[in-house]
């Protein structure tokens, strides 16, 4: 793991750099964000062009907040650079962050974004103060619920009727992993 700065995150994973956004990563980012099947559990999207532009801005913008609250990150593919999904923490209460995070289709279960939230719940429990990290998905998401499992994320529970689109409400699965039980899976031991 690399950490630049609370202003500027990079982390590294054997296949992976996750990287802030910049500007021209739009085209990238909306290459798999206008993909109904990419967006189909996603509470956004599918996106247009100005909706993708808007995401990447506020990403952006918001990531130079002080202090900041959300941690957005660019996937890219370490060999070649491509930009190849997104993911990101966002604090939501002391202690505690929301994971986020989606892939262009193309790459899809070659174990990327198992690997990306990995090195997202490191730099969590290492160095971003945070306690407790949760994620949601929709039940039918079985590829989310399998990186949150792989990455040692317990089942709390489902939420009925927890996200609307398209005019339909749906339940959304929690899970979420405390930083003892992170260090206790990754042998990084106790602080
Ligand atoms: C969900 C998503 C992030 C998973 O990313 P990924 O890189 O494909 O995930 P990984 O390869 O690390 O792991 C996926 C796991 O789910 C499994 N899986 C995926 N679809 C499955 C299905 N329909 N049935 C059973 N298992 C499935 C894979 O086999 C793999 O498990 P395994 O390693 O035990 O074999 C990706 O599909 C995505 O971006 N989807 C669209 C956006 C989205 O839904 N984001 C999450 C919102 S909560």
């Amino acid at each position: 793991m690399v950490v630049v700065s609370a202003m500027e995150l990079l982390l590294e994973t054997p296949r992976l750099i996750l990287r802030e956004f910049v500007l021209e990563d739009w085209r990238a980012v909306h290459e798999y964000a206008s993909d109904p099947e990419v967006t189909r559990y996603m509470t956004w999207g599918p996106n247009d062009e100005a909706a993708s532009q808007h995401f990447v801005a506020t990403v952006i913008v918001k990531g130079k907040e002080e202090p900041r609250t959300g941690y957005d990150l660019a996937i890219t593919l370490r060999d070649k650079g491509t930009l190849i999904g997104g993911c990101g923490i966002y604090r939501r209460a002391f202690g505690e962050g929301e994971m986020g995070y989606c892939l262009h289709r193309s790459y899809w279960n070659q174990g990327y974004m198992t690997e990306a939230a990995g090195a997202l719940l490191e730099w969590a429990f290492t160095c971003g103060g945070f306690h407790r990290i949760y994620a949601k998905c929709d039940p039918r998401n079985i590829g989310s619920a399998r990186v949150m499992e792989k990455n040692g994320m317990k089942k709390e529970g489902r939420l009925r009727d927890h996200m609307f689109k398209d005019g339909k409400w749906s339940d959304a699965l929690l899970y979420a992993i405390l930083e003892d039980e992170w260090r206790e899976l990754s042998g990084k031991g106790s602080k």
